[in-house]
């Protein structure tokens, strides 16, 4: 396979977490642990392991907390170093020295579409990724350097497709999230070979629903939250309206996409886990404790 061509990511960090409250009242919902780190840091991880070098922040006047946590805070390090934890000091500093993260503000809470056109001024003509920073990919048993991401920004080298990951998800999660409708739209329910969690496939998809209710959904497999776009996507958002719960779509964008060009979904190995809904994350944390514990035993 081709090398991956892709080097600039998009994370949308603007929204208030309102399903995370009220632990998300006065620190950002992508700051909130998962075993002994913030949650957007496993996703930072993530996009830096599948090679990624320019990573966009869209984000808002209150969350200026994530900001920080990607700077360098001087004044802590100083002190750290001074008192001779320079260990301590030296693992703060773990962002790769060609690895530069950024902040752009969305302004108005437009929805998720009008959250990546955001950052267009940033990301130019590049062709990039964007990780939504609820959902966090299991770092315990995925290699974040080949599987998923890394995967994704291969297959668009090759091809040029944009790349959107899903998984399968239970009936009564359908309508939470975008779902795929398939070539073959007989098939509701994905019972395919190339569909499994040992492995990722890609594949061309007739186009996506945004949170449909069960009857309406086309199939099973769910957006999990990552995406490798080419640059024409930015155009389509340009062009896109207010939708489903009066915001400016990304999958509507994606729909229009799919229409001039073909776009690919990604079938996701292994777990994730929704950081950004009360219940899972807690179910996320539990599991991220113990396998730090364990880590550290
Ligand atoms: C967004 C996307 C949706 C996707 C989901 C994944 O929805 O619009 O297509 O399935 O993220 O978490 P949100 O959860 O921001 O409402």
């Amino acid at each position: 396979m081709p090398t991956s061509t892709i080097t600039h990511a998009v994370i949308p960090v603007a929204g208030f977490g309102t399903r995370m409250l009220p632990l998300s009242k006065s620190v950002p919902k992508e700051l909130l642990p998962l075993g002994n780190r913030p949650a957007i840091h496993y996703v930072v991880e993530e996009a830096i392991a599948a090679g990624i070098k320019h990573i966009v922040l869209v984000g808002h006047a209150q969350k200026s907390a994530i900001e920080n946590y990607f700077d360098i805070n001087a004044e802590l390090d100083n002190q750290l170093r001074h008192k001779g934890k320079d260990e301590l000091a030296d693992s703060l500093n773990w962002l790769p020295e060609d690895v530069t993260v950024s902040m752009i503000r969305q302004g108005k809470p437009l929805g998720l579409g009008h959250a990546v056109l955001a950052a267009r001024p940033i990301i130019g003509a590049h062709d990039f990724a964007v990780l939504l920073p609820d959902v966090v990919l299991d770092p315990f048993t995925t290699n974040m350097s080949t599987d998923n991401l890394a995967f994704m920004m291969d297959a668009f080298a090759t091809d040029s497709h944009s790349q959107i990951l899903v998984d399968q998800v239970a009936d009564e999660d359908v309508h939470k999230y975008g779902i795929a409708k398939l070539k073959n739209n007989a098939a509701k329910d994905v019972d395919d070979q190339s569909v499994t969690k040992d492995s990722n496939a890609s594949f061309r998809v007739a186009g996506f629903v945004e949170k449909p209710s069960l009857a309406d959904a086309p199939s099973n497999l769910a957006v999990v939250g990552r995406y490798v776009f080419s640059n024409q996507i930015f155009d389509y958002l340009a062009n896109t309206t207010a939708s489903v719960g009066g915001e400016i779509q990304l999958t509507d964008a994606i729909d229009a996409l799919i229409s001039e060009y073909g776009v690919n979904v990604t079938t996701m190995r292994g777990a994730s886990y929704d950081a950004g809904d009360m219940r899972s994350y807690m179910q996320a944390f539990i599991y991220f404790a113990e396998q730090q514990l364990a880590k550290d035993e």
